[in-house]
């Protein structure tokens, strides 16, 4: 195999192998709420989609776009050894990120030329097959130019691996929350294209899908970017289908993650499509302020950017708010 760069703009997620420390990574979230009632999908359940991936009634209902199943293009399946191949063997100098699922490398098929990244569960991980298996239903049935693309996956033996598009500037939490010292903040108008774009891929799950299917991990770490900085969302191992019919929720164990995931949906385990809005609210307070949702190196008061939002609210008066808020964060003359 012929040799390429394996480094991209966001080496840097190599050499910090993977998350932030104040970032924590999707999973479930501690919760009072009461387990769901024993008539609704008892979810997380390794290796049970067809489970899952049922409305609360309890049919099986493969969301659709509503122009046609025939258009779902199946996903590939590779051999473990082709994905090896493709990695250089899973070569350090291939990996462009980590997350709660496993590491993430770039990959390049020879024979095609076709770049990718290749997903790599960790068997020893917090996520797992369940997450595999209901990533790759979701992303096999539904498509949009604001969705990471999913060209294929393997299931080699005990072997789980994610193949998707290559995105070449990695993760908007990349550019925003966590850029190199000599890289510029993103301008205004970038940071409004990528809230556009995560709107547009929301849209389509909430109100195209049918039934809609509820995103659950909306963060800044999950919307991608390409190389001119178009945005798509990634990683839907815990999407669920929303509520049917005359239902207004789905009952789920609590799962996301912390600082994004909705206060109701936390406290009750009702989900439904407003909990995503939720998560795009505080993206959209990252975009405006380039803070963490949580980021536990600040004071007291400012680790939790939802609570600081509202307490600087109170300190300055709603209509200085946002210009404080400029202020302190793009560091621009107002
Ligand atoms: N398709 C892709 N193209 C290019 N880089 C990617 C791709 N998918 C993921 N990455 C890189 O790998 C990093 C880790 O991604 P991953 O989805 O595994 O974890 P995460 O989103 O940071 O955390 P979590 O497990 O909580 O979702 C991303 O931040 C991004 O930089
Ligand atoms: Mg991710």
């Amino acid at each position: 195999m012929s040799c390429f760069p394996c480094f991209s703009s966001h080496d840097k997620k190599a050499s910090k192998k993977g998350k932030n420390s104040n970032s924590s990574g999707s999973g479930p979230i501690p919760t009072a709420a009461p387990p769901p009632p024993r008539s609704q999908p008892q979810p997380e359940n390794p290796g049970k989609i067809p489970t899952e991936a049922t409305n609360n009634k309890g049919v099986n209902n493969k969301p659709t776009t509503g122009e046609g199943d025939n258009k779902n293009i199946a996903a590939q399946t590779f051999t473990f050894r082709e994905l090896a191949t493709a990695t250089k063997n899973f070569r350090q100098e291939c990996l462009v990120g980590e997350g709660g699922f496993g590491r993430v490398y770039k990959g390049r098929f020879e024979k095609t030329g076709q770049v990718v990244a290749v997903k790599q569960l960790d068997r020893n991980g917090l996520q797992g097959n369940r997450e595999f298996l209901v990533e790759v239903l979701m992303l096999s049935l539904l498509h949009h130019p604001n969705l990471v693309n999913l060209i294929g996956y393997c299931a080699d033996g005990d072997q789980r691996l994610l193949v998707y598009e290559y995105m070449p500037l990695g993760s908007l939490e990349d550019h925003l929350l966590d850029p190199p010292s000599d890289q510029a903040p993103l301008d205004w108008s970038t940071r409004m294209k990528i809230a556009l774009h995560a709107a547009r891929g929301l849209e389509y799950l909430h109100d195209k899908a049918n039934p809609p299917v509820i995103y659950r991990d909306l963060k800044s770490s999950n919307i991608l970017l390409d190389k001119e900085f178009n945005a798509k969302l990634s990683d839907f191992g815990l999407a669920k289908l929303g509520p049917t019919g005359d239902n207004s929720h789905v009952s789920s164990r609590v799962m996301g993650t912390y600082g994004y995931c909705a206060p109701e949906y936390q406290r009750s385990g009702q989900l439904t499509v407003k909990s995503d809005v939720y998560s795009f609210g505080v993206v959209l307070l990252e975009l405006i302020t380039g803070r963490r949702a949580i980021d536990t190196t600040r004071r007291n008061e400012e680790q939790n950017l939802l609570s600081w939002n509202q307490y600087s609210r109170n300190q300055v008066g709603s209509q200085n708010w946002l210009i404080q808020f400029f202020k302190e964060t793009l560091n621009q003359k107002v």
